[in-house]
């Protein structure tokens, strides 16, 4: 029969993943103790409110705090279970930042009691989870660690990785099926019991390096798909044939499903963790490589096309529609959105320029010394404007009346005013 977990959590890093796992857990009647280092989060989920945009996040946050069942603190408690949520971004030279991921580590180890479970959450490049167990090892030499060879360690230790989409993750990390890799089958068992307090999709087993380069390769697979989109645009752009017409007729064909082009790929998922792969070999990888180069390629090509359409005329006005990397979300982390403004503003010095996003309430640090750049209301900002640029389709957006749009130029890198 499956083992049933009752014990009390930690997780570490209460961002985008952590803090929704936190109240997955809380609000079916597990002891969640959630950590972050930056004080001001803690000081906001122990008022029971969450400071990001999540859809029905803010409810499932406060419920869990005024049960009780989640509280925030910056230090790292005792807790039968350990979920490590921090952030893995990608260094200058493409490869893993796990400083994050290490320090976590760190902070758990002396904390460690027998019989708890380590769950390495961050997206990590094939090899983290045996790292852990390395960083671990070396601050508490009394613990036996999950080894081929040791059927009863003291510690067990897994990767669980996250493939929550942003914008619908309070239902997909109840719904989605999970990957749970051990450091040994033992360890997932254990690990397995925590998800099933909350996890209704399928709870598939594995190694720990089978469910890194697993991860790895979802995000790989979109970023490729998303790639050749990218350049079918680009081919039928110079070829003057519109390329949304090309990707509906080609979608007809039974085994056919292109994906859509657009201004780039963002986030912190897409971008980065295919260099995760490229750099653990770089040999073996040039199509996952020339991939990132295309998706990287396109804020470059859309800013073109906008400066070129704007030497029509004399003194044009431009609305930029949208800085977040992903529509109706409010994450302009590795926005492609927030690229092409830039350079448009950039390249087109004494241009007026309105950046316009219902989720954004302050221009970004990246757009933020631009003295021809505004952050405007979108009506406004269309209203004024000679050329209006679609960089993210949040709903307001397409809802946008055609007439709206009468007369100027329309440059709508999502295809949705088709
Ligand atoms: N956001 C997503 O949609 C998504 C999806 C799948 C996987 N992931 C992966 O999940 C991981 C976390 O991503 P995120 O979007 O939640 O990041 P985030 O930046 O939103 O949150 C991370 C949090 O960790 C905190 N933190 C960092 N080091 C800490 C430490 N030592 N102790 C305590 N807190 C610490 C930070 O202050 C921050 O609040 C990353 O590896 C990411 O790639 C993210």
């Amino acid at each position: 029969m499956d083992e049933k977990f009752t014990g009390k959590v930690a997780i570490i890093g209460l961002g985008y993943i952590g803090l929704p796992t936190a109240v997955a857990l809380a609000t079916r009647g597990i002891d969640v103790i959630g950590v972050d280092l930056n004080p001001s989060i803690v000081q906001a989920v122990s008022r029971g409110e969450v400071p990001f945009a999540e859809p029905d996040l803010a409810v499932a946050v406060s419920g869990a705090v005024a049960m009780g069942r989640l509280v925030a603190t910056t230090e790292v408690p005792e807790a039968d279970a350990y979920i490590i949520a921090v952030p893995t971004p990608f260094t200058a030279e493409r490869t893993a930042d796990l400083s994050y991921v290490e320090s976590a580590s760190r902070q758990i180890a002396p904390k460690l009691r027998r019989g708890a479970v380590v769950v390495l959450e961050s997206t990590s490049p094939p090899g983290t989870t045996d790292k852990v167990k390395g960083w671990i090892g070396e601050m508490r030499p009394d613990l036996k660690l999950p080894h081929d060879t040791e059927p009863q360690p003291d510690i067990h230790l897994v990767h669980c990785p996250e493939r929550v989409l942003p914008g619908r993750i309070m239902i997909e990390m109840i719904t989605n099926d999970r990957i749970i890799g051990g450091i040994t089958p033992r360890c997932a068992q254990k690990a397995a019991a925590i998800y099933r307090v909350f996890a209704q999709g399928e709870i598939l087993l594995t190694d720990a390096a089978s469910a890194e380069m697993a991860k790895l390769v979802e995000n790989a697979y979109r970023d490729v798909n998303i790639a050749f989109a990218n350049e079918i645009s680009l081919i039928s752009e110079y070829l003057h044939i519109d390329v949304w017409e090309v990707i509906r007729l080609a979608n007809r064909h039974p085994r056919v499903n292109i994906l859509s082009p657009g201004p780039g790929v963002g986030g912190h998922c897409i971008p980065v963790d295919p260099w995760f792969i490229v750099a653990a070999a770089p040999e073996l990888s040039p199509l996952l490589k020339t991939a990132r180069e295309v998706n990287d390629g396109r804020p470059n090509h859309v800013a073109e096309q906008v400066i070129a359409k704007a030497q029509r005329f004399r003194a044009p006005s431009i609305a930029c529609l949208g800085l977040t990397f992903k529509a109706n979300v409010d994450d302009i982390r590795e926005s492609p959105a927030v690229e092409v403004v830039s350079l448009i503003a950039k390249g087109l010095p004494d241009v007026e320029i309105s950046a316009c996003d219902p989720y954004v309430s302050e221009l970004p640090p990246l757009l933020g010394s631009y003295e021809n750049l505004r952050l405007k209301n979108a009506v406004q900002a269309v209203d004024e404007a000679d050329i209006v640029v679609l960089l993210v389709e949040h709903e307001p957006f397409k809802a946008m009346r055609h007439t709206r749009l009468g007369g100027k130029v329309v440059y709508d890198t999502r295809g949705v005013w088709r």
